[in-house]
Formats: structure tokens, C-alpha cells, sequence
């Protein structure tokens, strides 16, 4: 997929909002630190970044209320408990990719990955979330034409996704070998470390919702899907 899609203030705009979450856009030139990695999720520091948006900007699908517990206590402890993980370690000023990368098939350093692959899926989350409903353009609403046949089509089977993945994880919109696919993923597991790059994310962790719609994770996930994904952040990753 050609880089062309985003460039010019469309792109600045969406690094701008990158920065906003500390996350920061490598330059093209610069390499990636792994090749599946999205746009601007290569180089991710170990610090909680701040909402990309006012924690009332998506109630009633998801309140203030969840987002004070989601990124005020649960993604603030997966930052926490990894910074005493790494403390006095070469990997305490590492990214966290490099971290997710380097211990994702070490069983002994379950801890780490664990807490530092979970900081990167909530970063990756906020930024897959969006206050106003939006809908795909440009060349990634031509691929979920191709690969989905519509974009509602897309929506009905994402949500899908969601709801069936058993106990806690992730669903996802990645790109892989040139095809948009949806997955899940279990617990703090990332398409990324299985050849597939992420494009978005929903995260169905019975936290994400319960404070909501209790066990009702149909509900959030059809909100979510219907009103408050982020098309842009997806399409810079798909341009990425
Ligand atoms: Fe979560």
C-alpha cells in the first residue's frame, strides 16, 4: 500500500495526534523497528500517555466512569508494574515494542511481556477510539469494499469477532499479506507478532465495558462499531 494516501496536512494531523498520545511518527527513512509494526507505533515510550480525547467524549457507549478505572487505574498498573519489572535493567529505557518484541516467546519473562504488551494494545485502543462516528475513505475504503464487500458488512463482522472471543482479549482490523482480515486475540496477545499489522482495535476485557453494560459485551461492542471507531487512525496504519 502506497505511503501517498497520507501526506500533507492530512498526515500532520494525524501525527499531531499521535504526539498528543506520546507516541510520535518515525520518519520514513528512519527504518522500522519491526516491519509489521503500524505507523507511528514503532518507537512507543514506557509512559501512560494522556486520553486523545475528554474521558465524557464517547458516554453513554463508554463513561467517564470506565474511562477513570480503564486508563486511570488498569493501563496506568500494566505502565507500573512493568517500570519495577525493568528497573536497573538495559530494558528500562527500551521501547516498548522492543520490549514486546524481545520477550513475547519467553516463557520465563511472561511478567514483562504481559504488562508491557498490554501498555502498547491500550495506547494502540485510544487511538482507535473516536468521539463522532466516522466512516473509511480513500484506499482503505476501497480494500473493505474488496475484502469485505461493504463497509457494513465490515462493522457486522467485527463486532461478531468480538463478542466471540472467549474470556479476556482483543479484536481486531489488521492487514495481512496485502488482505484486510479480522481476529482476536487472547489476553495481552498482538496481531503484529503473528505477521499481521493492526489497523484497529477493540478491547473486550470484561473491564472495557462491565461498568457500562455489565455482561451485556454485544452492546458495547455494537456502540463502539456503530459510533466511536477512528477511520482515520486505521487508514494511517493501512498507508503505513
Ligand atoms: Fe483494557
Amino acid at each position: 500500500m502506497s505511503n501517498s494516501a497520507l501526506t500533507g496536512p492530512r498526515r500532520g494531523l494525524l501525527a499531531a495526534g499521535l504526539m498528543a498520545l506520546g507516541i510520535g511518527m518515525l520518519p520514513r527513512t528512519a527504518g522500522a523497528a519491526a516491519p509489521l509494526l503500524p505507523a507511528g507505533q514503532k518507537a512507543t515510550p514506557q509512559t501512560l500517555p494522556p486520553l486523545p480525547f475528554a474521558p465524557t467524549a464517547l458516554d453513554p457507549v463508554i463513561s467517564e466512569k470506565t474511562f477513570s478505572f480503564h486508563h486511570g487505574k488498569h493501563h496506568k498498573a500494566y505502565f507500573d508494574n512493568l517500570a519495577k519489572l525493568v528497573a536497573g535493567t538495559p530494558e528500562a529505557t527500551q521501547t516498548l515494542e522492543e520490549i514486546i518484541l524481545a520477550s513475547a516467546t519467553d516463557p520465563a519473562r511472561k511478567g514483562v511481556f504481559n504488562n508491557a504488551a498490554q501498555a502498547w494494545n491500550h495506547n494502540f485502543y485510544w487511538s482507535s477510539l473516536s468521539p463522532e462516528a466516522q466512516t473509511p475513505t480513500g484506499p482503505l475504503a476501497a480494500a473493505i469494499a474488496r475484502d469485505f464487500g461493504s463497509f457494513e458488512t465490515l462493522k457486522t463482522q467485527l463486532a461478531a469477532v468480538c463478542v466471540a472471543q472467549f474470556a479476556s482479549g482483543w479484536g481486531w482490523l489488521v492487514h495481512d499479506n496485502g488482505k484486510l482480515k479480522l481476529v482476536s486475540t487472547s489476553n495481552a496477545d498482538i496481531p503484529f507478532l503473528h505477521g499481521q499489522t493492526p489497523l484497529l482495535t477493540i478491547d473486550v476485557w470484561e473491564h472495557a465495558y462491565y461498568l457500562d453494560a455489565q455482561n451485556r459485551r454485544a452492546d458495547y461492542v455494537k456502540g463502539v462499531v456503530e459510533s466511536h471507531l477512528n477511520w482515520r487512525f486505521a487508514e494511517l496504519n493501512f498507508a503505513g
